[in-house]
C-alpha cells in the first residue's frame, strides 16, 4: 500500500506506526492455502508412497553421512511452495527444512509478506545434508529430482519462491547468475507454475544490504501470485 502524505499523517495522529511505508507494502491478507484443492485417498497414498521412498534413499553417496533424510515441511495443500537448496547441519539434526539461522530469517522474509510458515510448503532441491555444507554435485541433484518433481505435482502450487542459486539454477537448468534470474517470472518445467527467484537466507545474513532485493522479489511473487487466484 503507497500511502500519500494525507494518510501519513492521519495514521500517525492515531498512533499507527507508518516504517513499512517506505517499500510500498502491501500486506492485506489473501488466501494462501487451497481449500479446494482435491485432497483424495490416492493423494493421501501418494504422499505417503513418498516419503517412504525418501526415508529410505541409498540412490547417492549422501545417504552415508546423514542422519536422517529432510523431507519437506508445510501445508499440502499449500499455494506457496518455497524450495532451498539442501539441509545444514540443524535440519539434518531435526528432519526439518530451514529450522536454522537462516530458516528464521526465512521466517521473518514470509511473513514480510503475511505468509505463516504453516501456510506455505518447505523443501529443498536435495533430502540429504552435503558434508560440510559444501555444494550439491550433480549426480546428488539428479539422484534427487523425481522426488522434488513428485512434491510439485502433489502439492500443485500457485507459485515457487526459489531462494539461493542452487536451487534456482537446478530448477530452472540454467547456470545463469541469480543475480540476473531475480526480478523475473519463470516457469517451472512443463508445468506453467510461476517461479521466482531470490537470495538465500543465508546469503542475506553474511549480505544484510542485499535484505532490500530480496523484499523487492517477494513483493513480485506475492503480486504475480495475487494474479494467479
Ligand atoms: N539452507 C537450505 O537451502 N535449506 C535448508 O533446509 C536449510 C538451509
Amino acid at each position: 500500500m503507497r500511502m500519500d502524505k494525507a494518510q501519513r499523517y492521519y495514521l500517525q495522529r492515531m498512533g499507527i506506526d507508518v516504517y513499512l511505508e517506505r517499500d510500498a507494502v502491501s500486506v492485506q491478507p489473501v488466501p494462501v492455502v487451497a481449500v479446494d484443492k482435491h485432497v483424495t485417498a490416492d493423494t493421501e497414498a501418494a504422499w505417503e508412497v513418498l516419503r517412504n521412498e525418501v526415508a529410505q534413499c541409498i540412490k547417492c553417496e549422501l545417504h552415508k553421512s546423514r542422519t536422517q533424510t529432510v523431507f519437506g515441511v508445510g501445508n499440502q495443500q499449500a499455494n506457496w511452495l518455497i524450495i532451498g537448496e539442501a539441509p545444514g547441519a540443524e535440519e539434518d539434526r531435526q528432519g526439518e527444512p530451514f529450522v536454522g539461522r537462516a530458516g528464521k530469517l526465512l521466517n521473518a522474509m514470509l511473513q514480510a509478506v503475511g505468509l505463516q510458515r504453516d501456510e506455505v510448503y518447505i523443501a529443498n532441491i536435495l533430502k540429504c545434508r552435503p558434508p560440510n555444507n559444501r555444494d550439491p554435485r550433480p549426480d546428488e541433484v539428479s539422484a534427487c529430482r523425481n522426488y522434488l518433481r513428485r512434491q510439485i505435482d502433489l502439492i500443485q502450487p500457485h507459485i515457487i519462491l526459489a531462494v539461493g542459486r542452487v536451487a534456482a539454477q537446478n530448477l530452472l537448468q540454467t547456470e545463469t547468475p541469480i543475480g540476473r534470474m531475480r526480478g523475473q517470472r519463470y516457469s517451472y518445467a512443463d508445468t506453467g507454475i510461476p517461479v521466482v527467484v531470490t537470495y538465500h537466507p543465508a546469503y542475506l545474513l553474511r549480505s544484510p544490504r542485499e535484505k532490500r532485493k530480496a523484499w523487492q522479489d517477494l513483493q513480485l511473487a506475492m503480486q504475480i501470485y495475487k494474479e494467479s487466484l
